[in-house]
């Protein structure tokens, strides 16, 4: 894991639109890996000025997001594809058919999941894969006790992850119980993973993700096994790392052409 602390969450997501912009410059038909939440909103914001003031081009990208509510029309408003179409779609040049996020009104839902994924295959695997982490330790909605090798599929939220969703739905009792998730082994098939977590409220989850060891009960530690994970904090969520002192000198000596 490459860990990267910036001073604040607007420089933590300027690396990682930095990131996204050279994959896409490139490579014109990458794959994105796409995340809602708070975390993301300020790289979508880059990556939208990247496009409008120095050309970024989408044309060629396609992208999958992570995970959708099931019984959650897409035109909801708290709908993951509502999320996506305000904060980037709508404001980037991407091709509609290339635009993949789980239908969470599928009648068959299993085989959704199963299509999702051959779709995924078949796009040529995500290039980047965007993570945001729960407080429980959640990517995508692979919540504690997922298998690290699960693929796309139906989960069920824990009352902690519905709680955090229930002032969008207004109120816990509106709060979907089950959704579709891109699966932790879908996750570490990505050819990049760039995690990001912001605010002391994510420390003690990134200190376990970072520094623990691998678990189910952890469900991001699985990262520690991927070749080419990026985890960009903040320094309140870094604020727990025992080694912050190590990643900080790595980050300040490296070489030039390997920065970001
Ligand atoms: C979102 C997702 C979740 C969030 C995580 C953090 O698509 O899959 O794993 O990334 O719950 O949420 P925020 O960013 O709102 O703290």
């Amino acid at each position: 894991m490459e860990i990267i602390i910036q001073p604040d969450s607007q420089q933590a997501s300027q690396v990682a639109a930095r990131i996204i912009a050279r994959l896409v410059r490139e490579k014109p038909h990458a794959v994105l890996g796409l995340a809602t939440g708070n975390t993301p909103l300020q790289l979508y914001r880059n990556l939208v000025d990247l496009h409008r003031d120095s050309g970024l081009d989408f044309g060629g990208v396609t992208s999958f997001n992570l995970d959708e509510y099931i019984g959650v029309p897409p035109a909801h408003p708290s709908s993951f594809h509502s999320y996506m179409w305000a904060h980037l779609f709508s404001q980037l040049n991407m091709p509609k058919e290339r635009i993949n996020i789980p239908d969470g009104t599928a009648p068959d839902i299993p085989a959704a999941c199963r299509k999702y994924e051959q779709a995924i295959r078949t796009a040529g695997g995500i290039d980047v894969q965007v993570l945001g982490l729960g407080m429980n330790g959640h990517i995508g909605f692979n919540e504690p006790s997922s298998s690290l090798s699960s693929r796309t599929r139906i989960k069920t939220l824990t009352d902690e992850t519905r709680r955090g969703a229930s002032a969008a739905f207004g109120g816990l009792e509106n709060v979907p119980t089950h959704v579709i998730t891109l699966g932790l082994g879908t996750i570490m098939d990505a050819k990049m993973c760039l995690l990001l977590a912001f605010g002391k409220k994510k420390a003690g989850a990134v200190a376990k993700m970072v520094e623990g060891p691998v678990m189910s009960m952890v469900p991001g530690s699985v990262l520690q096994m991927h070749p080419r994970a990026v985890v960009i904090l903040d320094e309140d969520a870094a604020s727990e790392l025992k080694m912050a002192a190590y990643y900080n000198w790595v980050l300040e000596h490296k070489p030039a052409w390997q920065q970001y």
